[in-house]
């Protein structure tokens, strides 16, 4: 077994697996590779036959219309262009994605992405990868290792930037004063620690911004309902004059609570949040949400170009950032909302 400790490293290997792969599905290497097991030159020009690229993804979960549009984007994209994808689902359980990467080990997958449910906790697991000469890729999600080397590129947003973007939309919609209730996503997840740290850095100019309410509602719509609710109802609920939602899917759920508790949503309480799904743009079409800011789902084709950028040797950027807007409820009408595509 090869020990890889470069992304040099593994593109030698990759040459040396693509080659075996060839001869296994050709019978031998082409004139630049090697002679065929017989001992016979090979006696054709014809390239030879590629294996189908095998990739392990695993996938956080199904928290969110986010999430959902990003694992079709990835299913979709692996199927147009003949990839042998290894999807699993997480289902929330960081334990259940160690528990995948290490079957795509055991597998012998060419390439392994994943979108990690926090930032802690990956450093074995992708050690072990090295060691069987696995490249890594992240999609979406950020880690913390000793060694970034341990994953050849991160692919998704600025979260930071998003978090920042939200809070610059409310201070201009309020003029620097409002009573926030915030809804933060997966205790521990890069979007969560990242969207706050951005959106603290306007509160910090704007001292008429205050959070006076803050709880984690998973990134899931009706955890961000229940939440809500108990915030109206605690002593500080009449105070709310806006929510700061980590998430569209928790928004949502929380415009629900301010229903049921006989408020407007979207005037009453003025309504920021994250990514810029399908039922956002439906929700401020209605005047129930305000903003939206966007966070591209649609992962797999960038995922895919990098594998494939990989598999020929070529070198890929470290962070590779979607170029994403921002949605005032104004930009948005039935067209615009017909026309999204997650
Ligand atoms: O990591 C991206 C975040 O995860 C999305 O904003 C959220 O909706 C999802 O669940």
């Amino acid at each position: 077994m090869v020990r890889l400790n470069s992304i040099g490293g593994w593109r030698f290997t990759r040459a040396v697996v693509l080659c075996a792969a060839a001869a296994l599905v050709a019978g031998g290497c082409d004139k630049k590779g090697t002679e065929t097991p017989g001992g016979k030159k090979a006696q054709t020009d014809t390239p030879p036959a590629k294996a189908p690229m095998v990739v392990g993804f695993s996938q956080v979960g199904a928290e969110s219309g986010w999430r959902t549009a990003n694992t079709k984007s990835i299913r979709e994209e692996a199927e147009k262009r003949g990839i042998k994808l290894q999807f699993s689902d997480a289902q929330g359980e960081q334990e259940n994605q160690i528990r995948a990467i290490r079957s795509f080990i055991q597998q012998k997958v060419e390439f392994i992405a994943f979108s990690p449910k926090t930032e802690d906790g990956w450093q074995p697991v992708l050690e072990e990868a090295r060691k069987a000469g696995i490249p890594v890729v992240l999609t979406d999600r950020a880690v913390k290792v000793t060694d970034e080397s341990l994953y050849v590129t991160f692919i998704g947003s600025d979260f930071v930037l998003e978090g920042r973007r939200a809070g610059e939309w409310l201070a201009k919609k309020t003029g620097g004063k409002a009573m926030i209730a915030e809804l933060q996503g997966t205790p521990g997840s890069a979007p969560a620690i990242d969207r706050k740290k951005g959106f603290e850095e306007v509160l910090g100019a704007n001292p008429g911004m205050k959070i006076i309410k803050s709880q984690s509602g998973n990134f899931e719509r009706g955890k961000g309902k229940e939440v809500f609710e108990a915030f109206l109802r605690s002593p500080e609920g009449s105070q709310i004059t806006a929510l700061y939602a980590h998430n569209d899917d928790m928004a949502l759920g929380a415009i629900q609570a301010i229903e049921a508790a006989g408020k407007k949503p979207g005037v009453d309480i003025l309504i920021v949040s994250i990514d810029g799904v399908h039922d956002a743009f439906a929700a401020m079409l209605e005047g129930k949400l305000n903003c939206s800011v966007e966070c591209n789902p649609l992962l797999g084709p960038q995922l895919f170009d990098v594998l494939e950028k990989l598999r020929k040797g070529e070198s890929v950027p470290r962070r590779i950032e979607t170029a994403e807007g921002v949605f005032d409820q104004s930009q948005v009408t039935a067209e615009v909302l017909k026309a999204r595509k997650y």
